[in-house]
């Protein structure tokens, strides 16, 4: 129990005035799950995949997504048998301990705060190229970050502020406004895939694996399918913030199942047809610097109403990914502040709201800044090994408490949960392998820096530790 550090019973609830409102059905959590998938993982990072894998990044698609499948099964399972906000930081407390669940939950703020501000910039990319083609020019040093010869991505701050102060008024009104965003997403996709598909041409699928399969080091880049993998892995996670809502669901059981599996299948279907008909329509290379790839995909075809179309909506859309992001965020720095690992004074809930307001402003405005700053592909790189680090707890925990609580009530059962348990840990382990090595530092650091807060101040300071958790 020393370094591993307590579990957290089966059935431990919130404590009172503390619990947040059950105000979210199916619907809201499929919209929920698809608002968060569906975002600049298809819409710019399939560039940044071509230019990795070359036309073989509609593998890297399908190996990330089978990856993400085996997760997305374990978290349903979890999900509807520990139904408290916190996803896989909650899961990982209860079966494996405080400390490994300290390292998920700190996992999990690098890769919602992350992921939020990756959206941001590949939001502002959509609205740049779409003001410009309508003629509207704006000082280029405000457009992008200095990496690029600016001085600050002014649209993704834009952005991130205002999803913030979207939350801060309230999760209910956030959640079906964001229904109606993953309807104009999802029109878009296929309006898409409707222009560009009769333009497949099956010469620029040839050679398909130009850098090969594994990830290697080319000329500075990782290349390679499972270099693209690692990064377009990027497009599908986001049903995670599903499972973080699961103590806002009327109706956990049934709304949680149809909620995450619902999403993930989905997308992943929408995502095959989007990749074939991008890399079918134009030679990969032309695709892989575009920062609004899927508009340039339809500009190049003499398309440029449908490129309009496109643009719009990412510009519209986007946004919805953010609010799921940030709502995840906000409720994993919640519970973890709740627990006692984090400062309590963050975990008070607004009356009005019924969210956490100082914890979302707080991580709203580090989002706005790293959107300001960075660059795309090394935000989403960075996001993407959080992630990872969750999924592989994901499917430790499916696994341990199938042993440790075997007759615990499970609303959904996972099939084979060996199988899929297993698979998403070594997936994931692979992905988080083929990352570039100085992603990985950064991890490594991010992480150090959390463990060193819990072993100094946060382990003390868990209610879990004192004896102080209702069961
Ligand atoms: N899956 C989300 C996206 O692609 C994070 O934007």
């Amino acid at each position: 129990m020393s370094i591993i550090g307590p579990r957290k019973p089966l059935g431990a609830h919130a404590p009172s005035g503390q619990a947040l409102a059950k105000t979210l059905s199916w619907p809201h959590l499929i919209a929920l799950g698809v608002g968060a998938i569906v975002g600049t993982g298809i819409y710019t990072l399939t560039g940044v995949g071509a230019e990795r894998a070359g036309p073989a990044v509609i593998l890297a698609f399908a190996i990330a997504g089978a990856v993400c499948a085996c997760a997305a099964l374990a978290y349903a399972e979890l999900a509807t048998m520990i139904p408290a906000a916190g996803s896989a930081y909650t899961f990982s407390y209860t079966a494996l301990g405080e400390t490994i669940a300290w390292v998920v939950g700190w996992s999990l703020i690098l890769e919602y705060s992350l992921a939020c501000s990756t959206v941001a910039v590949g939001w502002s990319g959509y609205l740049v190229g779409w003001i410009e083609a309508i003629g509207i020019h704006l000082p280029p040093a405000l457009l992008v970050g200095p990496h690029a010869g600016g001085i600050i991505n002014l649209p993704a701050v834009l952005v991130a502020l205002a999803v913030m102060g979207m939350l801060v008024a309230g999760t209910r009104e956030s959640a079906t406004l964001n229904i109606i965003l993953v309807i104009i997403k999802l029109v878009a996709l296929t309006v898409f895939v409707a222009f560009a598909a009769p333009a497949f041409d099956s010469a620029n699928l040839h050679p398909f694996m130009p850098y090969g399969f594994g990830s290697t080091e080319v000329e500075g880049t990782k290349r390679g399918v499972m270099a693209a993998a690692a990064i377009v892995f990027f497009a599908f996670y986001g049903f995670d913030a599903v499972a973080t809502s699961a103590e806002e669901a009327k109706n956990p059981g049934r709304d949680l199942t149809i909620g995450i599996v619902g999403s993930m299948v989905l997308c992943t279907a929408i995502y095959m047809a989007v990749a074939v008909a991008a890399i079918g329509a134009l030679p990969f290379r032309t695709l892989a610097d575009s920062p609004e790839p899927l508009a340039l995909v339809l500009r190049s075809l003499n398309q440029p109403f449908a490129a309009h179309v496109i643009a719009l909506a990412a510009v519209i859309a986007l946004p919805s990914v953010i609010l799921v992001m940030m709502y995840g965020q906000s409720r994993i720095f919640f519970v973890m502040a709740r627990d006692g690992l984090l400062p309590q004074r963050l975990a008070t809930v607004s009356k009005r709201s019924g969210a956490p307001t100082r914890i979302t402003i707080l991580t709203g405005i580090s989002i706005a800044a790293v959107a300001g700053f960075f660059r795309l592909d090394e935000i989403a790189e960075l996001a993407n090994a959080g992630t990872l680090i969750a999924f592989i707890a994901v499917g430790a925990c499916l696994m341990v408490l199938r042993r440790t609580a075997p007759d615990a009530a499970r609303l959904f059962r996972c099939p084979a949960p060996y199988v899929v348990g297993t698979g998403a840990i070594l997936g994931c382990l692979y992905l988080l392998y083929s990352l570039p090595v100085a992603t990985l530092v950064r991890f490594a650091i991010w992480n150090a820096l959390g463990l060193i807060l819990y072993f100094a101040f946060s382990r003390r300071a868990s209610l879990l530790r004192r004896g102080d958790v209702a069961v």
